[in-house]
């Protein structure tokens, strides 16, 4: 069996009876097995292979139905002649690093992550099959390249009422996500913009300036958000926020700076504000703070939401509510861009808010992530002072500062080698902060079932080995 002197690999991706195939017809192809040569039995080669006999039996029988081999009644397999087979030359699937599940994860504690266990199927199936139906063929067709004024108008009552947000449907633009609106905004700001952009912040404003470095400055954030002082001293002309809960350090931004920042953006025509809500449906305690738009006196600040938070992820539908001003250079540059979310989508989700489910869902979820941060932030407390939080009193993640001489990235390693992810604060940051010293980890917390939070804590804080664990 000198031909079969193959290493198989028992944790790929590729099952091993696919493996054992791709290296016999290989074998085959290239000369080392004979035409007429016999191939071992089933039962030996599973012996020899240390493999089972029914992995043997399907990479044969693949074999035997490409051709490369026959099956001889009580006799066993033969190799078959090669000039009777049609080879077809292909490239061999190559599996990226990326494919390959390196790592086993059984903690997540992924700030995108939501709650899984309250979503309303019954309803949403209900307006589902309502939606996909002949009576509504018309939605085959594309619709408005806004998105449908009907789920436009909801999204306008709705952050009126919950943000104060003052917009018309009209100035609305609905998108696949806040990854796919904050291109198209930057388009429409045009060249000569430049960025400020919050650091540490959501990756996505640091990857979209990756390229380009003069077209954007970071920002430090400190405990009431984005330092609008320094902000003052740069060249930037479009400053990018999450004031209601800065991501990922939790921080809301305080009302002296957000008039602050309003005063910035007034001071010279060119000048705009990008507020990102992203999370905002979810604030725990004191009073719902308003968004910078409702109070935004000349037409400043962009407005970005999304439901990625407040339903879920995977439905990919956000929305930007543009200044008057930019709507109308919207819609001249921009408007035969057909809309980007599914159109059943956009009417499912109108009826769903429409008829009352979004309300009532997002007060189910404030009941639900309010009870989780709870359990964390108590199970947490029985470490103080070696872990101490902040940022918890809106959304789904919040932040651990760690006394220890570990560093951040072995902290984020001995987790991932005991199953958990977590991610460091530094992971967030472009070009270096400052005041950045003990190692901070932003810890979600709403895809964890409430049972499991408080096992989960444990066993990281017992993976870091900084503290006795009960
Ligand atoms: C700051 C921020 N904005 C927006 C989003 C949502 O992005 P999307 O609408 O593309 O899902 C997230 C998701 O985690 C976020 O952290």
């Amino acid at each position: 069996m000198d031909f079969l002197m193959f290493q198989l690999e028992k944790n790929s991706l590729v099952p091993i009876y696919e493996q054992l195939y791709s290296e016999i017809k290989d074998a085959i192809i290239n000369g080392a097995i004979k035409e007429g040569e016999k191939l071992p039995s089933k039962r030996n080669l599973a012996e020899y292979l240390a493999v089972s006999q029914t992995t043997i039996e399907f990479a044969y029988s693949q074999l035997v139905a490409e051709g490369f081999i026959s099956s001889e009644a009580r006799k066993g397999y033969y190799v078959q002649s090669l000039e009777e087979l049609a080879l077809i030359e292909q490239e061999a699937p190559i599996f990226t690093q990326e494919e390959k599940i390196t790592d086993v994860i059984s903690i997540d504690f992924s700030p995108g992550k939501i709650d899984t266990e309250s979503f309303p199927f019954a309803i949403w199936r209900k307006y589902a099959k309502e939606i996909v139906s002949e009576v509504n063929k018309d939605f085959l067709q594309l619709g408005h390249p806004q998105g449908d004024y009907i789920l436009r108008q909801q999204i306008s009552a709705y952050l009126y009422q919950s943000r104060g947000v003052k917009c018309t449907a009209e100035q609305i633009i609905l998108g696949s996500g806040t990854e796919q609106l904050m291109p198209l905004i930057i388009r429409l700001l045009g060249q000569e913009a430049i960025y400020g952009i919050e650091n540490p912040g959501y990756p996505l404003t640091h990857h979209l300036f990756l390229d380009d470095s003069q077209k954007s400055v970071p920002i430090p954030v400190d405990a009431e958000g984005i330092l609008v002082s320094q902000l003052e001293e740069t060249n930037a002309t479009v400053m990018y926020v999450t004031p209601s809960h800065q991501f990922p350090t939790g921080a809301v931004l305080s009302a002296t700076r957000r008039s602050q920042l309003l005063s910035w953006a007034y001071q010279q025509d060119n000048r705009y504000i990008i507020e990102d809500d992203y999370d905002s449906e979810f604030r725990y305690t004191g009073r719902p703070i308003p968004s910078l738009q409702g109070i935004d006196q000349n037409q400043r600040v962009i407005y970005l939401s999304t439901f990625s938070k407040s339903l879920m992820p995977s439905l990919r539908i956000a929305y930007a509510v543009l200044p008057k001003s930019l709507i109308t250079l919207y819609k001249q540059k921009y408007s035969y861009y057909a809309a980007t979310v599914p159109r059943m989508d956009q009417h499912l989700l109108a009826k769903f808010m429409e008829d009352g489910y979004f309300a009532k869902h997002l007060n189910k979820m404030r009941k639900i992530y309010k009870r989780k941060l709870e359990i964390v932030t108590k199970t947490i407390a029985k470490f103080n002072p070696i872990v101490t939080i902040s940022g918890e009193q809106a959304g789904m993640h919040l932040l651990l500062t760690i006394q220890t001489s570990k560093s951040e990235e072995e902290l984020v390693l001995l987790a991932k080698q005991a199953g958990i992810r977590v991610y460091g604060l530094r992971e967030y940051v472009t070009g270096g902060l400052d005041s950045l010293t003990e190692p901070k980890i932003v810890l979600g917390f709403g895809g964890l079932e409430a049972n499991d939070i408080q096992t989960s804590i444990t066993t990281l804080i017992k993976a870091w080995g900084i503290a006795k664990t009960p």
